[in-house]
């Protein structure tokens, strides 16, 4: 039995129980604590809350380390693929050779989006950005398939998690296609996952893509490398909108959403401006350190720090030797790649970035191979989705199947006016509100 945790409130104790996970990391369990007290805690962005146990993925941020279902990242990037990591994560065990077939089948069988979907890309304006197309198309190929909408039967669960996994793949290609101008490429049956990803984003209708094995595999690596990353903010959003009990593409949609951002997956697409904005400028990246470092410049050295790593991101030291290994045999240099190892190598011996344990992320140099392969920039955070989906559907799975999973309903501390009551408009005069 684990001794219970004290908490002193107003000279009274009280005792609260504590939880350890199988790494023996420990939580005081709070749950009883505003019955017991009226009180509740407060955590501005959840730094030290944990919302739910979770036996998916594991991450130790200061020894940087990152295990899907047990599994080190490591061995995974060089041994697995992105389908076959995709069913560990869902399912929790590796496939056997009959249950990747099953698996591999039911991708294949789901890669096509229906057909009237097309009518939806041709309501977007060109420059709509993918992560809003992608969002909205994942919600209204739920449309085409009302019956499998709200259920929880576990073929029907099977069925559902194929077609995402397989259709944003497909949504993703299609939108890179019609912002081109270009006649969308149908999937070919015969490919493999990212083959076929491959193949829609860059056949033509007369000359099929060469899949040069590099890229390919440079590119599930990145899908692998993406797949989950615990209760980060996108997988919280899709457990919080699971969690009312919302179809798995509503939680997926809205997962996309908070990826969107510039802080979390859209920091790829952000790293890649940056380091373009500091080749332009004639900067080696000097002067960009010094700015991220002012507290009064807005800028942050974009693809480092992590709110759990404070060491090396395990992913990153692995995309970089991708990088390196790709670009070489592309035979291609790409001063940005320069510039962004010139900047770690400054940064990590800055004392302003070891006093704070800001280490590369993941984003650091993804966006660097995804240009390399011809991806272009505004895709970067539509990949990084494609690779989360397994991530986001195994967290949904581990929600709504557990069966004392309650809705996602945090508190707060209210700091606004105290009691008034309404002015007729003719007696209020304009108040000009304090900035907080
Ligand atoms: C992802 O959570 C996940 O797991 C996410 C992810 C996943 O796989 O799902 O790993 C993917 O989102 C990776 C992160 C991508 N984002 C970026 O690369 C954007 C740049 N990084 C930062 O904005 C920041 O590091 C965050 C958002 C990643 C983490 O922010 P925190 O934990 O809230 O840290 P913070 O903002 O409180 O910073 C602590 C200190 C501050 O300085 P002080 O006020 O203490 O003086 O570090 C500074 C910050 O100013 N700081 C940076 C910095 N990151 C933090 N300063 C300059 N450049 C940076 N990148």
């Amino acid at each position: 039995m684990k001794k219970p945790a004290k908490l002193d409130i107003d000279g009274k104790e009280y005792e609260l129980p504590t939880v350890v996970g199988t790494e023996g990391e420990k939580g005081v369990d709070v749950s009883s604590l505003r019955a017991q007290s009226q009180c509740i805690t407060l955590d501005e962005g959840y730094a030290n809350t944990g919302s739910c146990k979770s036996a998916i993925t594991y991450i130790d941020g200061e020894r940087g380390i990152l295990r899907y279902r047990g599994i080190p990242i490591e061995e995974l990037a060089e041994k697995s693929s992105f389908v076959e990591t995709a069913y560990l994560l869902i399912y929790g065990e590796l496939p056997t050779r009959a249950q990747f077939r099953d698996f591999s089948n039911s991708l294949t069988e789901n890669e096509n989006l229906h057909e009237d979907m097309k009518y939806h890309f041709e309501g977007f304006p060109y420059t709509a950005h993918p992560m809003a197309i992608l969002s909205s198309m994942i919600n209204a190929s739920s449309c085409f398939y009302p019956g499998l909408m709200g259920t929880r039967d576990s073929q029907r669960f099977d069925v559902q998690a194929s077609r995402l996994i397989s259709q944003v793949r497909t949504i993703a290609a299609f939108s890179y296609r019609k912002s081109r101008g270009l006649p969308i490429i149908y999937p070919k049956p015969l490919y493999k996952y990212t083959e076929n990803f491959l193949h829609m984003m860059f056949s033509d209708v007369y000359l099929d893509y060469e899949l040069k094995p590099e890229v390919v595999r440079a590119l599930d690596t990145i899908f692998i490398l993406h797949a989950d990353h615990e209760q980060n903010c996108s997988t919280s959003t899709v457990r919080m909108v699971a969690s009312s009990q919302a179809n798995l593409f509503a939680s997926a949609a809205a997962g996309v959403c908070a990826l969107w951002g510039p802080l979390h997956g859209g920091a790829n697409q952000a790293v890649i401006s940056m380091l373009e904005d500091i080749h332009e400028s004639g900067d080696d990246g000097s002067r960009f350190i010094a700015a991220a470092k002012d507290k009064k410049s807005s800028k942050r050295l974009m693809g480092f720090g992590h709110r759990v790593y404070k060491n090396y991101d395990p992913r990153a030291r692995i995309i970089k030797k991708v990088c390196d290994r790709l670009l070489n045999s592309l035979n291609i240099s790409d001063p940005l790649l320069d510039i962004a190892k010139k900047m770690e190598e400054t940064a990590l011996n800055d004392d302003y970035f070891v006093e704070r344990k800001l280490y590369p992320n993941v984003d650091f140099y993804s966006g660097i191979i995804m240009r390399a392969i011809g991806i272009p920039t505004e895709m970067f955070t539509v990949i990084f989705a494609i690779g989360r989906m397994p991530g986001w559907i195994s967290n949904y799975k581990e929600v709504v199947d557990n069966p004392r999973s309650r809705i996602y309903r945090p508190r707060q501390i209210y700091v606004g006016e105290k009691e008034r009551h309404y002015v007729p408009v003719d007696e209020r005069t304009a108040k000009v509100k304090k900035s907080r």
